[in-house]
Formats: C-alpha cells, sequence, structure tokens
C-alpha cells in the first residue's frame, strides 16, 4: 500500500480479493436466496390449526400477481429506486467537488484505473444488493422456520370438518393430511411470518433514506431531503398496509418484516460503509503508556476520559496520565500541580 502520488493508491490485493472473497460470499447469498425463493429445498413447518379459527377464516385473495402490489411491482421498485439514487447521488458529489476528492485513485499493475466515482458507486451498490439478498433470505428463513399461517389459510386449505371431526371451534387440527385444497397454495398460505414485501421494501427506504441524509450536503436541501426520505418510508408502509388490507400477512407478520428490514440496512449503513464516507475513520489513537513497572503499580485499564488537552500538548503525556490517577498523589506531586493549571487554562 505504498503511496506513489497524492491521490493515486497502488494496490495489488484489491483485485484478487474482490474476486476471491467477495464475489464468493455474494454467490452464496444469491444462490442461497434463490434455493430460498424458487426451489422447495427448505421445506415449510406444518402447524396445525383451530377448527373454524377465525384469524385464518378470511377470504383467499387470489395469487400474488393479482395483489394491488404484486411481487413485480415490489421488486423492480426495490432495485430501480436506490440503484438510481445512489448513481445520480454520486455523479452529482462527483462532478461538484471534483477538486477534493478524498478517495484514491487505485492503480493495480498498470492496467486497471479504477477512479474514486467507480469505486464508491460499486461498493454502495454492491452492499445494497447483499442486504436485499439477505433480507430476501431472513424473511424466507423465518416463514419456512415458524409456518405461521397466512389469514386466508382456512380458505386455501379448505379442510373438511367432517371428516376431521370438528365439533367446537376449540378444537386443534394437527393432521398433515386436513387440508383438501391445492397443494401449493396450502403451502404458500403456511408462509406468513415475518412478510417479505414490507421487509424488502423497508429495506430498501432505509438504506436510501440514510444515503441521501446522510450524502447530501447541498445547500438549499433542508425540505427537500425530508420529502425524499418520508415519501421513500411512506411507500415502504403502504406495502405493508396493503399486505394486511388483503388478508394476505397479519400485523405482527408485517411489523416484523419491518423490523428485520430497517436493522438489516441500519446495520451495513453504520457498521460496514461507514455511513457513506469517504474514508474509513481512522483507528483511535493509541495512548502511550507510563511504564507502569516504575511506580510499582499493577497494570489496571484505565477509564479513558477525553480531554482538551490531549490535542494541544502532545509532549506533556506523562504529566496528563496523573489526571486519572489523584490516589496516587504522593507519588509526584511537584508534577501533579502544572498538570491541573493547565487544565484550569483550558
Ligand atoms: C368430507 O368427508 C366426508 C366423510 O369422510 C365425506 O363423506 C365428504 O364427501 C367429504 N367432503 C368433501 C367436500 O370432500
Amino acid at each position: 500500500m505504498a503511496e506513489e502520488k497524492p491521490g493515486l493508491k497502488s494496490s495489488s490485493s484489491i483485485v484478487p480479493c474482490f474476486l476471491f472473497v467477495e464475489l464468493v460470499i455474494m454467490a452464496g447469498t444469491v444462490l442461497l436466496a434463490y434455493y430460498f425463493e424458487y426451489t422447495d429445498t427448505f421445506p415449510v413447518h406444518v402447524q396445525g390449526f383451530f377448527c373454524y379459527d377465525k384469524a385464518f377464516s378470511k377470504p383467499y385473495p387470489g395469487p400474488e400477481h393479482s395483489s394491488k402490489v404484486p411481487p413485480v411491482l415490489v421488486y423492480s421498485l426495490v432495485t430501480a429506486i436506490p440503484t438510481l439514487t445512489i448513481l445520480m447521488g454520486e455523479l452529482m458529489v462527483f462532478f461538484l467537488k471534483a477538486g477534493s476528492t478524498q478517495e484514491k485513485t487505485i492503480v493495480t499493475a498498470d492496467c486497471c484505473y479504477f477512479n474514486p466515482l467507480f469505486r464508491r458507486i460499486v461498493r454502495f451498490l454492491g452492499v445494497y444488493s447483499f442486504g436485499l439478498f439477505t433480507t430476501s433470505i431472513f424473511a424466507n428463513a423465518g416463514q419456512v422456520v415458524t409456518g405461521n399461517q397466512t389469514p386466508h389459510f382456512l380458505s386455501a386449505c379448505l379442510p373438511n370438518y367432517t371428516a376431521l371431526g370438528c365439533q367446537s371451534a376449540m378444537q386443534y387440527i394437527t393432521e398433515r393430511r386436513a387440508c383438501t385444497g391445492n397443494p401449493l397454495l396450502v403451502a404458500s398460505a403456511r408462509k406468513s411470518f415475518p412478510s417479505k414485501d414490507a421487509a424488502l421494501s423497508v429495506y430498501s427506504a432505509v438504506y436510501t433514506v440514510m444515503y441521501v441524509t446522510l450524502v447530501s450536503r447541498t445547500k438549499g436541501t433542508r425540505l427537500a431531503k425530508p420529502t425524499v426520505s418520508l415519501t421513500l418510508l411512506c411507500l415502504a408502509m403502504l406495502v405493508g398496509v396493503v399486505r394486511v388490507a388483503e388478508y394476505r400477512n397479519h400485523w405482527s407478520d408485517v411489523l416484523a418484516g419491518f423490523f428485520t428490514g430497517a436493522a438489516i440496512a441500519i446495520f451495513l449503513v453504520t457498521c460496514v460503509i461507514n455511513n457513506f464516507q469517504h474514508v474509513p475513520p481512522p483507528p483511535p489513537p493509541v495512548r502511550p503508556q507510563r511504564p507502569e513497572s516504575v511506580l510499582g503499580v499493577p497494570m489496571v485499564s484505565l477509564p479513558c476520559v477525553e480531554s482538551p488537552l490531549e490535542k494541544l500538548h502532545g509532549d506533556h503525556h506523562s504529566l496528563r496520565s496523573h489526571d486519572h490517577q489523584p490516589y496516587r498523589f504522593p507519588a509526584t506531586p511537584d508534577v501533579l500541580i502544572p498538570s491541573r493549571s493547565i487544565s484550569s487554562e483550558v
């Protein structure tokens, strides 16, 4: 990682790292999401139900694509809105502050130049799509493991109450072949908790909102940023409301989906890409340790108190280390006094 020119960074490790670590993880995530979504590799847990249970007796709302918010619409919006926002935002940031980019251009083996614009776009969109697939995996795994039924479960299941011997509503049916309806509909009616559409839309909205809020520093956007943010969040909430209104999910499913999506987005933005900043924050400065054996004090980890002195007196480290140890007063009382006087000046 030798610096050659200011603004240019040479790295021979970024391409192999990118190929062999990031892409392998990404491919694994996509494969897992695919297996959850389009195959029955992971069979859904079969839960029993109460005869005539009112919570699951809503009418069948029709297949997913006849919904007011069909999955195709959700998936395309969830892909398109953040992609366009990040592309536009990065182009604006790049051309407005082209002179002061802090990100370095990476030169690898004289063949490839990755400019900061390209690196930022790849990073933010890559992390975004990773999170999208992760959210999908979380939601699908939750649905398969819990096997909670949708509100229209009994309308899809069509149990033969006479054959099952249901006299009262308090009777619990655990029989696996209780359903006489279309097996595909029954299987999808067993997948409800958490709501995947709600999770994906809130994930997408929170990621985009954090991008817009944290990256845009343009003057005169005091109302534009909250408008965009609240619109996106409102659209995501609407997806959940429609899911409940169409009897495709319960409120608890939608809330759990919201929580999952928001938590993944916040985690990725704050912990993985450092709030869309240009450079990762520098490591915390290591405080020079006074040799403890000289004073004969056991090594204890003292609470590290940030004081204004840290920045002012780089050469007073030995004095400052006494600030936190007033009980060692008799050791060097004469050194302690100038230290106190400095802190009262500041
Ligand atoms: C329900 O089960 C009873 C008894 O096994 C049978 O006579 C009846 O035809 C069944 N009804 C339907 C709709 O399958």
